[in-house]
Order: C-alpha cells, then sequence, then structure tokens
C-alpha cells in the first residue's frame, strides 16, 4: 500500500506526457496548457487506491486513472466556461486564455480522449467499468445543471444542495475509488462500501470547496476567492447563513445577491463570518467524514490497508487548495 503522496508522484510519472498531437495546434495545445498546470490528482489515486486496497496494482487501472483524469480536467474546463472563472490552479483558465469555442471544443476532444484509454483495458472487464463511468459522467452533467439552475432560485434547501454537490462532484470520487476496487478484484460488498465510503467524502470534500471559495488564500487557492458569491451560487455557506440570519441580515444577503455592488464579495463574507458559517462548515465536513470513514470501517479487508485512504480523506477535508 502507498501514500497519497507516492501514489500521486508515480501516477504523475505515468500521466505527465503528450496526450494529443501537434495538430490544430489551436486546439491541442489549449489541453497541453491545462494539463501542465497539474492538480491534486485525487481522482486517479483514489482509484489506484481502491486496487491497491485489495490487491496489486492491476496494469489496466493506469489506463483508467488517466481516463478519470482527462475526464475530470474536461468538465474543468466546461466548469470554467459555465462559472466564468478567470483562475484555475493559479493560471488563467483556457476560456480567457483561448476563448470560449475552443475551451468547449478542446474539452470535448478531451471526453474523447479519455474514452480512448477506457478502450484500452481488458475486455474481461470493460463493461462494469464503462457502465460505471458512463453512468457518472451523466449524473456529473445533472449536478452541473442543477449547480446553474440554482443560480436562479432564491432560496434553495439544504437536502437540494446536497443532492447537487452528490451529483457534480461526489460521484466522480467514489466510482473513481469504485472502479480501482474492481480492478482489484474486490467482491461486490466492498465496492459497495467503497462507493458509500467516497459519496460521503466527496461532500465533505465540496463542503471545504464551497468553503475555501469564500476564505481560501487567494495565493494558496489558485482559484478567484468570492467567485460563488459573485455567481450567486447557492453553496452552503449561504444556504446556512439564510437559515440563521436574523431579520436584517436577511434582507442584507437577499438585496447583496440581486445587487452589482462593488463590495459584494466582502459584504457577503461578513455576513458569513457574523452568521458563524466557519463553525458550520466543520461540523459539516466532520458529519459527513464521520459517515464515510464508518463505511470504511465495514469494508472487509485489514485495517492497515485502509490507511492510505484515510490519510487522504483527511487532506481532502483539511486542504487549503
Ligand atoms: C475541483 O476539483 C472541482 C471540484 C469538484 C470541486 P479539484 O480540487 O480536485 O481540482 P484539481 O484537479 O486539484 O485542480
Ligand atoms: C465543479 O464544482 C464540479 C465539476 C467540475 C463537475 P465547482 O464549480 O465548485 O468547482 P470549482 O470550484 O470551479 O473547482
Ligand atoms: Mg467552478
Ligand atoms: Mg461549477
Ligand atoms: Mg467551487
Amino acid at each position: 500500500m502507498q501514500s497519497f503522496q507516492l501514489l500521486a508522484e508515480k501516477f504523475t510519472l505515468h500521466f505527465d506526457k503528450k496526450h494529443f498531437p501537434e495538430q490544430p495546434a489551436s486546439l491541442y495545445s489549449p489541453n497541453e496548457y491545462f494539463l501542465g498546470l497539474g492538480g491534486k490528482r485525487i481522482r486517479p489515486v483514489i482509484c489506484l487506491m481502491g486496487n491497491e486496497l485489495v490487491d496489486e496494482i492491476n496494469p489496466d487501472a493506469w489506463h483508467v486513472a488517466t481516463a478519470i483524469e482527462l475526464f475530470h480536467n474536461f468538465t474543468l474546463i466546461h466548469d470554467d466556461i459555465m462559472d466564468q472563472a478567470p483562475l484555475r490552479r493559479g493560471f488563467e483558465t483556457v476560456h480567457k486564455k483561448f476563448g470560449e469555442n475552443t475551451a468547449l471544443l478542446a474539452g470535448d476532444v478531451m471526453l474523447v480522449k479519455a474514452y480512448e484509454y477506457l478502450g484500452k483495458i481488458d475486455p474481461a472487464v470493460i463493461h462494469p467499468i464503462l457502465h460505471l463511468f458512463n453512468s457518472t459522467a451523466r449524473e456529473v452533467c445533472e449536478g452541473q445543471q442543477l449547480d446553474m439552475d440554482f443560480e436562479k432560485q432564491e432560496e434553495v434547501s439544504f437536502e437540494d444542495y446536497l443532492k447537487m454537490i452528490e451529483l457534480k462532484t461526489s460521484v466522480l470520487l467514489a466510482a473513481s475509488l469504485k472502479m480501482g476496487a474492481i480492478l482489484g478484484g474486490a467482491g461486490q460488498r466492498n465496492q459497495d462500501l467503497l462507493y458509500q465510503f467516497g459519496k460521503k467524502l466527496g461532500i465533505a470534500f465540496q463542503v471545504q470547496d464551497d468553503y475555501l471559495d469564500a476564505f481560501g488564500e487567494p495565493e494558496k487557492f489558485g482559484k478567484q476567492v468570492g467567485g460563488d458569491i459573485l455567481s450567486n451560487k447557492k453553496t452552503f455557506l449561504l444556504i446556512h447563513a439564510l437559515e440563521v440570519a436574523d431579520a436584517t441580515q436577511k434582507q442584507q444577503l437577499k438585496n447583496l445577491l440581486a445587487s452589482n455592488d462593488a463590495d459584494k464579495v466582502e459584504k457577503i463574507v461578513a455576513i458569513f463570518k457574523a452568521c458563524k458559517v466557519d463553525e458550520w462548515a466543520l461540523q459539516l465536513k466532520n458529519k459527513y467524514l464521520d459517515e464515510a470513514f464508518a463505511h470504511l470501517e465495514d469494508v472487509a479487508v485489514l485495517s492497515k490497508r485502509k490507511q492510505p485512504l484515510k490519510a487522504l480523506a483527511q487532506f481532502l477535508v483539511h486542504r487549503d487548495y
């Protein structure tokens, strides 16, 4: 069993090569630019961990991990268009640098490339992998649409928020882990428990993502701080603030949401702080982390084999980027 750091290094060695042809450079160099910005590589690593939990790494796991990371990068390129985000991993987003139309196509061809890697795996396992990959991809699209729909809704319930983040974020983490477990030869019960672990961990991960969007340190975070506020995203921060705010704060929040106030971000963050959303964030992350760990406990493998996953989970919910 290898640590997150070691697996991430190995995956990076494997992944950091040219994935696209030279021409037309106007299409492919944006993709190489984006992949060159790196990222935490969480999903491919969690896939490899799912495999290592039960057995030595199956050579197909590298292809699947590669496909997953390409798929993730495709979703980010398109997400940044949808969210009008200027920055990603500390650099200009693809659509800002190369234009929206190119970013759309660059994302499309990245998705196609992901499927090319999936096509390389042993025909004996391709069916369950492809089935999971496809249903997950469909769910991510559903989550992304809900995320945008919610921008225009004045109030969104916490339950609806949870459903949305499960779809846009959690299912990919969960599926990455489960695909690794399938390739490692895990039994059905272990696969299902790992999927549930990944889903709960994914929720805690997105809670931290939303938290950092408002409270992250710009130099470390790598994305535009306050981006969610500017897009009127219905994050748990806003949902919780609207729930606990007094009448005046609530009215202020509603007015700010409907405005283009030059200090919108600062003013909303100040209300978030007054409503103690940071304490709530901590509670929420711990709740989902505990639930995640309860599923991991039930996975029938030696406890010490679970250590890398536990450490990864802790990193994901405490990270500052
Ligand atoms: C960003 O994911 C998108 C979300 C689901 C929150 P990551 O934070 O894993 O992005 P990178 O790949 O490390 O940049
Ligand atoms: C993105 O959620 C989820 C997907 C890309 C599918 P966010 O919009 O919160 O991710 P960031 O903050 O831009 O990374
Ligand atoms: Mg975004
Ligand atoms: Mg988004
Ligand atoms: Mg975000």
